[in-house]
């Protein structure tokens, strides 16, 4: 089985010492900067846009994961790939042509993911599974860090887990909202590939070595 990725989400970062936190995560064993793009539509939230994205592009020395909370996201993957976006994820629920958009980000030179919420079911990815080379679930309810995991979510990776290893064998599974190193384990176990952590790592008394804790897990 192929290691697992750590990816930081930068949501929880201090954006007075964004610097900081950017370099942190440099050194750390992370594999990804996590950057959740947030409209105030699509959920409930604004987070920030392309000036702060080019910013942590211009420090990040790791690939950019960009999560898209937006409507109509087709309008600004190009800025986003611009800003220096390396993956860009899609939320299913906000496109209306899902497999135009996922084209339109593979196009631009860059991975394509599909991201869904807790209440979308799985089986809801059947016709696009083959398409994306990574699935984002939601474990909250997508807009705000340091909400608390909802524990369907490992059911669910379980279930695209399966479907990918009829569809999709090189499917990229990312878990994303209220993951901890106390579910972690069970996680990776159920078939997640990417653990996106926020609060448990920005929070945390060291955040090096939480990163640390949550590469060194292992399902085996
Ligand atoms: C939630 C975001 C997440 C969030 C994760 O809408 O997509 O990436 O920042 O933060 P934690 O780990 O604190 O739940
Ligand atoms: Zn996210």
């Amino acid at each position: 089985k192929r290691k697992h990725f750590v990816a930081p989400s930068i949501l929880s970062a201090d954006f007075a010492h964004l610097h900081d936190d950017i370099v942190m995560v440099n050194q750390s064993e992370a594999d990804w900067f996590h950057i959740d793009i947030m409209d105030g539509v699509f959920v409930p939230n604004i987070s920030f846009g392309f000036p702060v994205m080019a910013s942590i592009a211009h420090y990040a020395r790791k690939p950019l994961d960009v999560h898209l909370m937006i409507v109509e996201p087709d309008k600004y993957i190009k800025q986003f790939r611009e800003a220096g976006a390396d993956n860009i994820t899609v939320h299913l629920e906000a496109c209306t042509h899902l497999n135009r958009t996922v084209q339109a980000i593979k196009e631009l030179g860059c991975t394509a993911g599909v991201a869904i919420n807790p209440s979308t079911p799985v089986s809801h990815l059947h016709e696009i599974i083959e398409d994306v080379d990574l699935v984002l679930v939601m474990s909250v309810n997508p807009g705000f860090g340091g909400q608390k995991f909802i524990d369907t979510t490992y059911r669910k990776i379980r279930e695209l887990k399966d479907l990918a290893a009829d569809r999709n064998d090189q499917l990229l599974i990312e878990v994303d909202g209220g993951v901890n190193s106390h579910n972690a384990l069970a996680l990776l176990k159920a078939g997640a590939d990417i653990l996106v952590a926020g609060n448990s790592i920005f929070a945390a008394k060291n955040p090096i070595h939480t990163i640390a804790e949550l590469k060194r897990i292992t399902p085996d």
